[in-house]
């Protein structure tokens, strides 16, 4: 198979939802599709159970399993799918920011009782951002839940996404009877048993068939009719243009649990979604199919075992063929590095690769020469734009609680910071760290892998602040006597990027208001 070939069959994702829709579940049918895994239940929920905030056995076990699911890659009729995996857990959103800048489109899973949840709208904000082409899968249709008109209604207003329906239940709950695929004219009828094996859709081509009430009956066949009609009327036509610009969502319904519409969801999503996209850099944009090799870091995993502290850094390939054992550059400390263990994840297990494509992700063993966000080239001289950091929502001094160990502190702070763990800052005013965090449960992981990765502890103390602001001006003048008034309230991020610690949201509003000039953003990038 030629290059070009390669890349264009490839298809990289991330499955996004609040917590408990039933992405864990998609994930492992999609996975029986592919033909990846062998039963259910092979995919560990990746989740951090409800209450595991100081079970840290439990965080140790979760951090495990999730390196074991954070790519999984799979074949599925000739196509080479990549499942990014994006923590559900919001205490660990920024993980999945970030991870949101590797994938070439999204799967957003809705759970039909639940409607949007807050995780589901602040992820689709993030992959509006990128404008990723996005597709939603309404699950759990097998249960009681909202009407489906009123729901795409809920997730055009709360999402702010366009919708179009390729998909539609006929009933649900406990008078689902099967799904109607628009988008291929055919229909699946429930059967309630079907939960591991494949069901064969029936070809209905056109639902005026009167073969249609002969398997639904009558009333749900004629029901059916008005709500397709009404689908067609209200929604517009499904264009893949309009989808793959990020301006339409075309909406499945299903139930991951039963296997039910998942592999509709699955046909559609490999005829329509992306192949590899260029990507922006500072200079330029890179187009995948150039020849020479370019990659991101979007993620580093750390060891669990203290005695190998080495890291695994996911890097997502943009351009060019990745070679084992080539020498590639690390722009931003300008070194040349070469990698002798590559590795690739398929299914959920990790092999030695000599070579991947662009779209692939490959897992790099890293001393700690890498941050979250590097670039790796055959020479050239750039950087691909990252996602930005979000404002913490949490704060607290980090001090020294064995003086002894102060080095093996700051390094691990350091190094924990560059996997993205939390965001440093340093007061202005007397130099003292600030942590900021998104979740609480953080501080914990913090605390605990300084303790048992380092060999240094630390101790907390409350820092008041309602917000991280980035600044930005052309006013001097007015930079000049908000740093005068402020200097209390000033940090330098770990990039040295000034930040106003806002204490609440009063006072932003009067410093705001006090200084037209100056923009206080709440991401590092704008
Ligand atoms: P998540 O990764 O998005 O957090 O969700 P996950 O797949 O773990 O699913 C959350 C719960 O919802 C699980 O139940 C799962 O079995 C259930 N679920 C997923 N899809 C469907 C569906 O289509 N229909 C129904 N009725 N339930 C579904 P649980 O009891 O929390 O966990 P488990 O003990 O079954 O693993």
């Amino acid at each position: 198979m030629s290059f070009k070939e390669e890349i264009k069959r490839r298809r990289t994702f991330g499955i996004i939802s609040h917590p408990d829709a039933g992405k864990t579940t998609l994930t492992e049918k999609l996975l029986l599709f592919g033909g990846a895994i062998q039963e259910a239940g092979a995919v560990k929920s990746n989740k951090i159970k409800k209450g595991a905030t100081s079970d840290f056995m439990e965080i140790e076990r979760q951090r495990g399993i999730s390196v074991a699911t954070s790519v999984m890659g799979f074949e599925y009729k000739n196509k080479k799918i990549n499942i990014l995996d994006t923590p559900g857990h919001q205490d660990f959103a920024e993980d999945t920011y970030r991870t949101l800048t590797a994938v070439d489109s999204v799967i957003v899973v809705i759970d039909v009782a639940k409607g949007v949840e807050p995780q589901t709208e602040k992820l689709v904000e993030v992959s509006r951002m990128r404008n990723i082409p996005i597709i939603v899968f309404i699950n759990k249709i097998d249960r009681e839940g909202k009407d489906g008109f009123e729901l795409l209604d809920e997730i055009e207003q709360k999402l702010g996404i366009k919708v179009r329906p390729l998909s539609w239940p006929i009933g649900i709950g406990q008078d689902l009877k099967g799904v109607y695929n628009i988008w291929h004219q055919n229909l699946n009828l429930f059967s309630g048993t079907s939960k591991q094996h494949i069901e064969e859709s029936i070809e209905i081509k056109d639902v005026n068939d009167p073969q249609l009430d002969t398997l639904i009956g009558s009333d749900a066949a004629d029901d059916l009719r008005e709500e397709l009609e009404l689908v067609d009327g209200v929604y517009p036509e499904f264009k893949i243009e309009d989808y793959l610009k990020g301006e339409i969502s075309p909406v499945f319904f299903g139930s991951a649990l039963n296997n039910f519409g998942v592999h509709e969801l699955l046909d559609a999503f490999i005829e329509i979604a992306p192949s590899p996209l260029p990507k922006v850099s500072e200079t330029r944009e890179v187009n995948p199919t150039e020849d020479k090799f370019t990659g991101f870091v979007f993620k580093i995993h750390a060891n669990m075992d203290p005695k190998h502290r080495d890291r695994l850094a996911f890097v997502k390939i943009v351009s060019g063929l990745f070679e084992r054992n080539k020498n590639y550059l690390h722009v931003r400390n300008g070194k040349n590095l070469k990698f002798s263990s590559p590795t690739a994840f398929m299914a959920s297990k990790k092999s030695i690769v000599d070579e991947a494509y662009p779209g692939d992700i490959v897992g790099l063993h890293d001393t700690g020469n890498f941050k979250i966000g590097d670039t790796l080239t055959e020479g050239e001289e750039m950087f691909f734009k990252g996602i930005p950091s979000f404002s913490p929502e949490h704060f607290r001094y980090i001090n020294n609680a064995d003086p002894m160990k102060s080095k093996q502190l700051y390094k691990g702070i350091d190094q924990l910071m560059d996997e993205g763990v939390a965001q440093l800052f340093t007061l202005q005013i007397n130099g003292r760290k600030v942590i900021g965090t998104v979740g609480a449960l953080q501080y914990e992981v913090i605390q605990y892998r300084l303790e048992h990765e380092y060999g240094a502890k630390c101790s907390y103390e409350n820092f008041p602040a309602y917000k991280a602001c980035w600044i930005e001006t052309d006013n001097q003048e007015q930079l000049t006597e908000f740093k005068r008034l402020k200097h209390r309230s000033l940090a330098d991020d770990k990039e040295g990027r000034l930040v106003f610690l806002a204490d609440s949201a009063f006072t932003l509003q009067m410093t705001q208001e006090k200084f037209p000039d100056i923009k206080f953003h709440f991401k590092s990038e704008y």
